[in-house]
C-alpha cells in the first residue's frame, strides 16, 4: 500500500528560502493522536532555526504550535476521539512539528480548545504558556499550585517585586497572567510605552520603557523599599537589550532566568545572527546572582505538567477567563509556502510587537 504524504514547511539552508516537502503522514500509535492542522503560529524560534541554524539538521520542518482537530486516535486514547477541536505545543520530532498539513503527537500534548474561542486565538497560547510555567517555577522556583483551592496559602513571595522583562512579548503576557492568578501583586515589567494599558490590564502594576536612559534607575528607585529585586524573567534573552541591563538591577540573593537562546547579536536580510547558550557568561553579573538559561524543552519531566499542562491546565485557564490570548495578526499568502515564508520575513524585519502572528496550515 502507498505510504501516505503531506506538505510540510522546512528550513533548507541557513539563511535560504523555506521550502515545501513531501513527508510521510505517520498513523497515530498507542496514546497518540493524528491532528489536521488548520492554523500554527510562527515564534523567533522559527528565524533562530532558519537564519541563525540553531538545533537544526537539514531539512527540517518547523513550527510548534498546532491548532486543528482530530483525525484519528490511536489505541488506549482516553481524553479526545476524532472530531475534537485541539491545540498544543508539539515540537520534540519531525511528526510533531507544526508546520505542515497533520501532525502525529500523544494526547498530553493537546488540550481542547473551549467553546468560544478560536483555533487562531488558541494558537497563540501553547508554546507560551507552557514555556511561562516552566520558567516560573523551575528556573524561579515560584511555586504555582494546581488546583487553586480555598484552603491553598497566600505565595510566600506574593508582594515581592518580580521584574518581567519584555512584557509584551507573547511569553511576557502569559507570563504577567499567570502570576497574578496566583496571588503575585508586585509585577514590573518593561515595553515600548503603546503597551502600558494592555500591560496592566494583564497584571503588571508598572510599565517601563526600556529604551529609556531612565530605566534602569526608575526601577532601580521603585524596588529600593522592598529589598531590592529577587526575581526576574527575561523574556527577550537579548545580550544588550535584556541581560545588560537586568545585570544592572541584581546583587546577591536574586535569580534571573532567561529564555534562551541568548541573542549576541540580531539578525537582518543583510546581517547574520550570532547567539549563545550560556546567559551566566553572556554579560557580567554580581556575585551571587543566580543565573539560568530556560529550556522549555525540558517541562516534560514534571510529571504534573506532563498530564495535566496542556490537556487541563492551559485550556481551563483560557476557558475561565484567566488568561485573555495574545492579540494575533493573520498572515495571509495564496499558497502554504508563502504564508510561512511572509510569516518568517515579518520577524526577521522585526514587525512584531506586541502580537502574535497566525497563518492556515491546510487548506
Ligand atoms: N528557551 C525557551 O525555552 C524559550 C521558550 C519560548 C520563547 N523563547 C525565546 O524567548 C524570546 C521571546 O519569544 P516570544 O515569542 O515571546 O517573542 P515575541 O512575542 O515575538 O517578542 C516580540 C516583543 O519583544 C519585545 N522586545 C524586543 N526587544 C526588547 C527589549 N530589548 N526589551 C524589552 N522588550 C523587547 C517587543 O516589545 P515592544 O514591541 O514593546 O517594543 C515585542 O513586543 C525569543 O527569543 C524566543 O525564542 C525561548
Amino acid at each position: 500500500m502507498a505510504t501516505k504524504t503531506h506538505k510540510a514547511v522546512v528550513t533548507a539552508s541557513i539563511r535560504g528560502a523555506l521550502e515545501i516537502l513531501e513527508v510521510p503522514t505517520v498513523a497515530p500509535g498507542a496514546g497518540e493522536v493524528l491532528v489536521r492542522v488548520e492554523w500554527t503560529a510562527s515564534t523567533p524560534l522559527d528565524l533562530h532555526q532558519n537564519d541563525g541554524g540553531l538545533l537544526v539538521t537539514h531539512p527540517q520542518v518547523l513550527g510548534d504550535g498546532t491548532s486543528g482537530t482530530v483525525v484519528e486516535v490511536g489505541d488506549g486514547v482516553k481524553k479526545l476521539q476524532v472530531g475534537d477541536k485541539v491545540f498544543g505545543f508539539t515540537w520534540r520530532e519531525q511528526k510533531e512539528k507544526s508546520h505542515q498539513e497533520y501532525v502525529t503527537v500523544p494526547e498530553y500534548l493537546l488540550g481542547k480548545i473551549p467553546q468560544g474561542f478560536t483555533p487562531q486565538e488558541a494558537v497563540t497560547l501553547p508554546n507560551n504558556v507552557v514555556s511561562s510555567f516552566h520558567a516560573l517555577t523551575k528556573d524561579l522556583s515560584i511555586p504555582l499550585p494546581w488546583p487553586i483551592l480555598p484552603s491553598t496559602p497566600k505565595p510566600e513571595h506574593s508582594n515581592s517585586p518580580i521584574l518581567i522583562w519584555g512584557g509584551s512579548s507573547s511569553v511576557g503576557q502569559y507570563a504577567l497572567q499567570i502570576l497574578r492568578h496566583w496571588g503575585y501583586s508586585n509585577l514590573i515589567t518593561t515595553s515600548s510605552p503603546s503597551h502600558n494599558t494592555l500591560l496592566k490590564s494583564l497584571g503588571a502594576t508598572q510599565v517601563f520603557d526600556y529604551r529609556s536612559p531612565d530605566c534602569i534607575p526608575s526601577i532601580l528607585d521603585s524596588v529600593s523599599s522592598s529589598g531590592g529585586l529577587k526575581f526576574v524573567l527575561d523574556c527577550i534573552g537579548s545580550q544588550d537589550g535584556s541581560l545588560t541591563p537586568i545585570s544592572k538591577l541584581v546583587g546577591k540573593g536574586a535569580r534571573v532566568a532567561v529564555l534562551l537562546p541568548v541573542i549576541v547579536r540580531d539578525g537582518s536580510e543583510t546581517v547574520e545572527p550570532i547567539y549563545a547558550l550560556d546567559a551566566k557568561e553572556a554579560v557580567e553579573w554580581a556575585d551571587g546572582v543566580d543565573v539560568r538559561g530556560v529550556r522549555t524543552h525540558f517541562y516534560l519531566e514534571n510529571e504534573v505538567f506532563k498530564e495535566r499542562l496542556q490537556p487541563e491546565i492551559m485550556p481551563t485557564l483560557l476557558a475561565e477567563g484567566i488568561i485573555k490570548p495574545n492579540k494575533y495578526r493573520v498572515v495571509e499568502g495564496t499558497t502554504l509556502l508563502e504564508r510561512a515564508q511572509a510569516a518568517l520575513d515579518a520577524l526577521r524585519r522585526k514587525e512584531v510587537s506586541g502580537e502574535r502572528l497566525v497563518w492556515k496550515v491546510a487548506e
